[in-house]
Parts: C-alpha cells; sequence; structure tokens
C-alpha cells in the first residue's frame, strides 16, 4: 500500500528535485505540497513548486504557507538558489494553480481525512508545520512520522553552528522536535555525502528527456555555488529526506535525543545532537548519517525515467 505524505518546501534546486523522486515513487502518495518562504520568497517559492510540478505534468494540490517564520524576519537564499529561487532552467508558465486554501487547512485536513497515518515530509523551514502542531495538535496521532531535511550533528551551512533550514525558523524547529512526533533528522552529517557527481549530471542529460534535462540545467547552477565551497558535487539535501521514506534502509540513522538553540549568540539554529546520550532524555529522532551514494543515484536516475 501506498504511504500517503504531503511534502512541505521552499524550492530551491534540491526542493524541485525531492518534488520529482516523491511522485515517481510507487512507495508513495502525495496528497499535496505546500510551500514556505526559505530559499526565497513564498510567491517565488509558490510559482517555483508550480512551474515544477507543471513542467513535469503532475496534477496535486499546491497550498501556499507562511510568508515569514514565526518570530522572526525571514533569511532568503539567493546565492544559493538564485534570485528566482530556481535559477538555470527556463520554464514557461505553469497552468497549476495554486490552492484556494492554506498550508495549515490543507496539512490538518489531509491528515484528518486520510484512513491511514501520514508522512510529512518538510524540506524548508518547519514553520508551516510548527503552526499546523500548535493550532490543531489533534493531528499529531493521525502523523506516521516527519522526514525531514534540517540540521547536522556536526557544524552548519549558513553559520558554523546552524544549518539554514533550521535557523530560518529555529522556533518552529523546537516545536516540531518537542513534539513526540517521530522524526527522521536527514541533516548535513548524511546529505554532504549523498552528492551528485558532474559525470552522473551528464547521464541526465543524455536521457535526452526534458524533465530530466531540466534538473541537469538545475544541477548546473547549483554545482556553481557548491564549487566555489570546494564541494565535489552538488549535495542532494532535500531529496534524502524523500529517500528516508521510499527506502529507509539506504540511509543509515541513529536514535538520539535533539535540542534546537533559539537564543545562542553564536549557536542559534543548531540542533542540538546528544551523541553521546550524557542527558539519558527521550530518543526523539533518528538522525542521519550515512547513505548509499550509488543506490540513491540510481533512485534519481530511475525516478527521472517516470518522466517525458
Ligand atoms: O541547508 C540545506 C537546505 O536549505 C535545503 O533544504 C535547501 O533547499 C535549503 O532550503
Ligand atoms: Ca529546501
Amino acid at each position: 500500500m501506498k504511504k500517503p505524505v504531503i511534502i512541505d518546501c521552499d524550492p530551491g534546486h534540491d526542493d524541485a528535485i525531492a518534488l520529482l523522486l516523491a511522485f515517481a515513487s510507487d512507495a508513495l502518495d502525495v496528497k499535496a505540497v505546500t510551500t514556505v518562504a526559505g530559499n526565497q520568497t513564498l510567491e517565488k517559492t509558490l510559482r517555483n513548486a508550480l512551474n515544477v510540478l507543471d513542467f513535469a505534468g503532475i496534477e496535486v494540490e499546491v497550498a501556499a504557507g507562511a510568508a515569514k517564520p514565526l518570530m522572526r524576519d525571514l533569511i532568503i537564499a539567493p546565492e544559493v538558489h538564485g534570485e528566482s529561487g530556481l535559477d538555470g532552467p527556463a520554464f514557461p508558465p505553469s497552468k497549476l494553480k495554486p490552492s484556494k486554501r492554506g498550508a495549515v487547512e490543507v496539512i490538518v485536513d489531509t491528515v484528518r481525512k486520510s484512513d491511514a497515518k501520514v508522512t510529512l515530509i518538510p524540506t524548508g523551514p518547519l514553520t508551516n508545520i510548527a503552526m499546523a502542531l500548535i493550532s490543531h495538535p489533534e493531528i499529531k496521532e493521525g502523523i506516521e512520522r516527519i522526514s525531514l531535511m534540517g540540521g547536522a550533528c556536526f557544524g552548519g551551512n549558513w553559520t558554523p553552528a546552524a544549518e539554514f533550514n533550521i535557523l530560518v525558523d529555529p522556533e518552529a524547529a523546537s516545536i516540531v522536535f518537542g513534539s513526540g512526533i517521530p522524526i527522521t533528522m536527514c541533516g548535513l552529517d548524511v546529505t554532504h555525502r549523498a552528492q551528485i557527481y558532474e559525470d552522473e549530471v551528464e547521464t541526465l542529460r543524455k536521457m535526452n528527456r526534458k524533465v530530466a534535462t531540466m534538473v541537469a540545467e538545475l544541477l548546473d547552477f547549483f554545482g556553481k555555488f557548491h564549487s566555489r565551497f570546494g564541494f565535489k558535487g552538488s549535495p542532494l539535501h532535500d531529496p534524502c529526506a524523500v529517500a528516508w521514506v521510499i527506502d529507509p534502509g539506504m540511509i543509515a540513522t541513529r536514535k538520539l535525543h535533539v535540542d534546537i538553540e533559539t537564543s545562542g549568540e553564536f549557536t542559534t539554529g543548531a540542533t542540538v545532537v546528544d551523541y553521546y546520550n550524557v542527558l539519558k532524555k527521550d530518543k526523539n529522532a533518528d538522525v542521519a548519517f550515512d547513505i548509499d551514494r550509488e543506490r540513491f543515484i540510481k533512485m534519481i536516475f530511475d525516478a527521472m525515467k517516470h518522466y517525458d
């Protein structure tokens, strides 16, 4: 039976690939896509989600969510994703229109109406998820798990201590990690091992499929930023959170306690992972540390064959 999932995203180059991976999978039933401000403004992440889905011929409810974090000003990442948030390929205007409903309403209603528990797959700041849990705490029992891209046990990519998604809205992340819902945390520890290399990008281009070529063009742009930081390839951050739901055996995790720093002068936005279990607190997350990269890249290649 297909797993019902909702993808909450801020497209974003890697978000776009995560969406395509999810919709190509026979294991997942993507009930809705919700968007949040993060990589770019909400207007741009919504437009990007619609454009990618329409380009791939996918029809699904796409609902806009939070335009800013719960309590902070928005941080965006044009240096990584460009002014559009999805620089690189040219997209024709989407025929797919946004839902008249907001993201929180769609998340709550989808969970309430689902016969099976729903898995949430957030790949941006956790604002929408936190707002849904605060406004309708009763939906927790209808949520199977939250498989998210965010955080890191060791290091950060936006500050020395914090990964972007968590840093943008630490208060939202604290609500999610404190919710008691099972969490898979696909942080930088695993996503930096989930890189796609140039020769593999060329394999996508040689598929001569319009969607695979679009993904190659996304990675051409995404790779420019990462090569400046010494990466051999492009880390496919967000697809890791989807890949874990499809094939958990592909990713090595450890059950650990995770808190979110919301007030440190140098550490705000850090996922404070109790790696040595010194606090003996509840292990609220399955933290990902490694991935079978070749199996992951094959999953991406196989997904592209699902599209024109
Ligand atoms: O730190 C990586 C994360 O920030 C990814 O989700 C990327 O899309 C950006 O949102
Ligand atoms: Ca993202």
